[in-house]
């Protein structure tokens, strides 16, 4: 049956991990149960902040088996699918206010093997993804505005992943419905039972003593969405 509802991923965002030791963080992560690594892309105009390039990703992919979760949140998607294919990137998720023609970045990305996602920021309206979604492996709602980690959820956008769940019920999809920002120890239950397959965890996980730790807190109490 499709869509049957299993115990959610979580995704841990190195973009808040210290990265003068980044292949000890991820470990901590993996070594606790994380399900992706999830990588932030930033280029400075698409949003506020610069961060990571496939240089990184390549490294990355050498000292993990979990899967690259790459959201680009760059204004020329179009340009980069290629590189982070060979750097090792496994999925491969654009914004949708991002220039471009979306229908062929996607199927270009699922061409090269990897899982194409969509990323909606919180203002956007679903009904921009109406005719891609049956093409998605992910649908990404944003709960806070890119460009940086550490930011509050915005209650809104329970009602949207809520919202975004039926959508994909209703398709013909069974794209993985992800969450990213904002999310804590204290609310990912919420966002889970609102929905949410996939929960991206950033500054909850890395600025705590013991990423690890969080890693498995988060693991645990989403177990109890079954
Ligand atoms: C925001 C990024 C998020 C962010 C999540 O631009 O896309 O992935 O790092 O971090 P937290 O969990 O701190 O909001
Ligand atoms: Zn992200």
């Amino acid at each position: 049956m499709k869509n049957v509802k299993s115990v959610p991923l979580v995704a841990p965002s190195i973009l808040s991990a210290n990265f003068a030791c980044l292949e000890r963080q991820v470990r901590l992560v993996e070594d606790s149960g994380a399900d992706a690594i999830h990588v932030d892309v930033m280029d400075g105009y698409f949003v506020p902040n610069i961060t990571i390039g496939p240089l990184v990703v390549q490294s990355l992919s050498k000292i993990t088996r979990l899967p690259l979760d790459v959201h680009l949140m760059i204004q020329q998607p179009e340009r980069f699918i290629v590189p982070f294919h060979q750097a090792g990137a496994n999925w491969l998720t654009i914004h949708i206010e991002s220039p471009g023609h979306h229908q062929m970045m996607i199927k270009r990305i699922k061409e090269l093997g990897m899982k194409a996602g969509i990323a909606l920021n919180p203002a956007t309206s679903l009904t921009m993804i109406e005719w891609l979604i049956n093409d998605l492996d992910i649908v990404m709602i944003m709960s806070v505005n890119p460009g940086f980690g550490g930011q509050t959820f915005i209650p809104v956008c329970m009602k949207k992943i809520a919202d975004a769940r039926n959508m994909i019920l209703h398709s013909d999809s069974d794209a993985l419905l992800a969450v990213d920002g904002g999310i804590k120890i204290d609310n990912c239950l919420e966002v889970a039972k609102a929905g949410a397959d996939l929960i991206v965890m950033g500054s909850e996980i890395f600025n705590a003593d013991d990423p690890g730790q969080k890693t498995r807190q988060a693991k645990e109490i989403l177990k109890s969405i079954k």
